[in-house]
């Protein structure tokens, strides 16, 4: 089936979050090379071949990866086209995770948990001292491309809280100076983050 069709064939658009893109059947599809081609088979061998859609959460990491952090519509294109999904589907599982971005983000994708721990605990502190040190609300990127902040759903580390997401490193018990530090890390370009998994096979 053509990925065309598969776009045509679902008429019920409904993610979670709103798309920050229009939703289009896109015209190109990636290509990878073949040490990422063979990591991408390594996940699809684990499910029977019927069964090959269980593999889309390593393989959206694998292709966000390595199309510079989002999910470009090239990748989707390709996410569709290997696991035989609409396009659709796609999106439908990546608007719902906050690790999986549909739109650019800095080098620096700042994620503070908003949930309830975090949340009594300063969350809301840590959002704002963020966004007046880089001067972007939640959602922007700064000009520069260097920083996103992002205020997003529990990250499963409520005994540290607050605390934050910073590519795919965590940071908690979060302080007022521990956020400076931080910052000031970044800015002097001090601090690699981890910016994408090594998927197991
Ligand atoms: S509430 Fe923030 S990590 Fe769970």
């Amino acid at each position: 089936m053509l990925i065309a069709e598969r776009f045509i064939m679902s008429s019920q658009f409904t993610p979670n979050n709103p798309l920050p893109q229009e939703a289009k059947v896109p015209e190109e599809i990636a290509r990878f090379s073949p040490e990422v081609e063979a990591e991408i088979e390594r996940h699809l061998a684990k499910y029977p071949p019927e069964r090959k859609r269980s593999a889309i959460l390593p393989l959206m990491f694998i292709v966000q990866r390595e199309r510079g952090g989002y999910l470009d519509p090239p990748g989707v294109a390709y996410l569709a086209d290997r696991l035989g999904v609409r396009i659709t589907d796609i999106w439908e599982v990546a608007t719902f995770y906050s690790m999986i971005n549909t739109e650019p983000v800095g080098r620096y994708h700042i994620q503070v948990c908003k949930t309830l721990s975090c949340k009594i605990m300063g969350a809301d502190r840590i959002t704002e001292q963020c966004s007046k040190r880089l001067g972007i609300k939640p959602g922007e990127t700064t000009p520069d491309g260097l920083f996103s902040l992002s205020v997003v759903e529990c990250l499963g580390s409520c005994g540290t809280a607050p605390m934050l997401q910073l590519g795919f490193d965590y940071h908690e018990n979060l302080t007022e100076a521990k956020v400076n530090e931080l910052l000031d890390r970044c800015q002097r370009g001090e601090y690699q983050p981890t910016v994408g998994v090594k998927t197991s096979a």
